[in-house]
């Protein structure tokens, strides 16, 4: 199975929001990686509903679409109906984890749990068969450019484990502080899809940026 990058438009220039959706659109990037926070769950509001439509009109890959909201149960319609093909909840949002996933499913989207870096993925041991993506955090929650947790590579080989052992057909996503320095080091270690912000579109020329990633983790 290939390995994906999942340019996040968190750091994109909300200005130029098509330009930015068509640049990765044209890129060798897998997945928009789309940051929805409410100023609760996380101390950061990004952007709603009307800005993932507006995302969605112009994306021409899959949506990537990361919660990090409380009680997301109450909008999983919703993005389902804005085109989120993978939808992912915190696990430390969801009083009923198992409900949650079963109604992302319901709804046709891919299912995918974030864990916070104080979350232990043995938590996980009872449910990730029936995750799609697991969403580790390599940051906390609520900004872009911040950085990278070393402790997420030992998360990624233990979560790995769990995965093999549990004959689970689950992706590992890092999402925080992800670069050129860390790529390949967390696929080695068992990472199957990488979110990049800042690195990507801080950068001079985003589209090398992202190609140069690709080519990282090739
Ligand atoms: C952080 C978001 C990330 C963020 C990553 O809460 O979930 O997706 O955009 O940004 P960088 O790559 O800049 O750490
Ligand atoms: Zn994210």
């Amino acid at each position: 199975m290939s390995k994906k990058i999942a340019p996040s438009l968190l750091a994109a220039d909300f200005g130029n929001l098509q330009r930015d959706v068509e640049m990765v659109n044209n890129s060798d990037a897998d997945w928009h990686h789309i940051d929805v926070m409410d100023g609760v769950f996380v101390p950061n509001i990004s952007y709603g509903m009307p800005v993932v439509k507006s995302i969605a009109k112009h994306a021409t890959k899959p949506l990537d679409v990361h919660l990090m909201i409380v009680d997301p149960d109450r909008y999983i319609k919703t993005f389902a109906e804005l085109g989120a093909n993978v939808l992912s909840v915190h696990y430390e949002a969801c009083t009923h984890l198992h409900r949650s996933l079963q109604a992302i499913k319901a709804e046709g989207m891919k299912a995918g749990v974030a864990l916070n870096p104080h979350t232990s993925i043995k938590l996980l041991e009872d449910t990730i068969q029936d995750i799609d993506v697991v969403c580790l955090m390599s940051v906390n929650p609520g900004f872009g450019g911040q950085s990278f947790i070393e402790n997420t590579y030992q998360k990624v080989a233990d979560l790995k484990e769990l995965i093999i052992r549990k004959n689970a057909n689950t992706l590992i996503e890092i999402d925080g502080g992800v670069n050129a320095n860390n790529a390949k080091k967390l696929l080695d270690t068992g990472a199957d899809v990488l979110v990049a912000g800042s690195f990507v579109f801080k950068s001079e020329n985003p589209t090398e940026t992202i190609k140069d990633l690709k080519q990282i983790i090739a």
